[in-house]
């Protein structure tokens, strides 16, 4: 049963070593405003600035086109019980990026405070996303697309798990990155 401050309308949990990962309640989107008026943070995650205030309600409509077309998480960390930050593991909805037949899935994912940026975070929830995605959703392809070229920790993120560049987009501005299930699969049994 869906409560009713549970935004994600799914009720899958999971849990990685130093985080959980739960449906997002509506309630987290106050958590995230104040985060989402950073520069720096907003900066990383848009091409250019938006175009109105960012408030709840701006946060909820870019909300439900992730949660209608996937499985939209927030982050906790288990040891402040801290909610910080979301995670969608979506369909794919580039065309550029679907390939007929095939079941693709896109990741956009966002640490809310830059204090927690490079500890090692993102990796874990994507990680725990990808199992997840090639293990129990039978993915062929998981393509984390339209990353800003000039966002060093996002590309450094999908290269240290073996993704790699399927096509620049918009002059060179954005970056689809891929990962077949073939090199997931090799990849997975040469770390074991
Ligand atoms: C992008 C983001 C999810 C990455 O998560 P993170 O927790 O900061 O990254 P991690 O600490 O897990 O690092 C992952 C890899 O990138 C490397 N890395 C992290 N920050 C780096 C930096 N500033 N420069 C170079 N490499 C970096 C790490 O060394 C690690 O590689 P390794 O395991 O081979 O050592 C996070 O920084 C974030 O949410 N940023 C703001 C929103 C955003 O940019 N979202 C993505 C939009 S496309």
């Amino acid at each position: 049963m869906i409560q009713p401050d549970n935004f994600a309308c799914h009720n899958i949990h999971m849990e990685t070593e130093r985080l959980k990962l739960r449906p997002f309640k509506d309630g987290d989107f106050d958590i995230a405003v104040p985060f989402y008026k950073d520069p720096e943070f907003l900066n990383a995650i848009e091409e250019s600035p938006p175009d109105e205030p960012v408030s709840k309600e701006y946060l909820k409509k870019a909300g439900k086109f992730m949660r209608d077309s996937g499985f939209l998480f927030a982050i906790v960390e288990k040891a402040s019980g801290r909610t910080i930050g979301e995670v969608c593991l979506q369909w794919m909805n580039l065309e550029r990026a679907k390939i007929a037949g095939k079941k693709v899935m896109r990741l956009p994912i966002a640490i809310w405070d830059k204090t927690l940026w490079g500890k090692g975070y993102g990796k874990e929830v994507v990680r725990c996303l990808m199992a997840h995605a090639f293990g129990k959703l039978g993915i062929d392809r998981f393509c984390p697309v339209d990353v800003p070229a000039d966002n060093i920790r996002s590309i450094a993120l999908w290269r240290s798990l073996g993704l790699t560049v399927a096509r620049k987009a918009d002059g060179g501005k954005m970056l689809d990155f891929e990962i077949t299930r073939a090199e997931y699969e090799k990849a997975a049994q040469s770390s074991t």
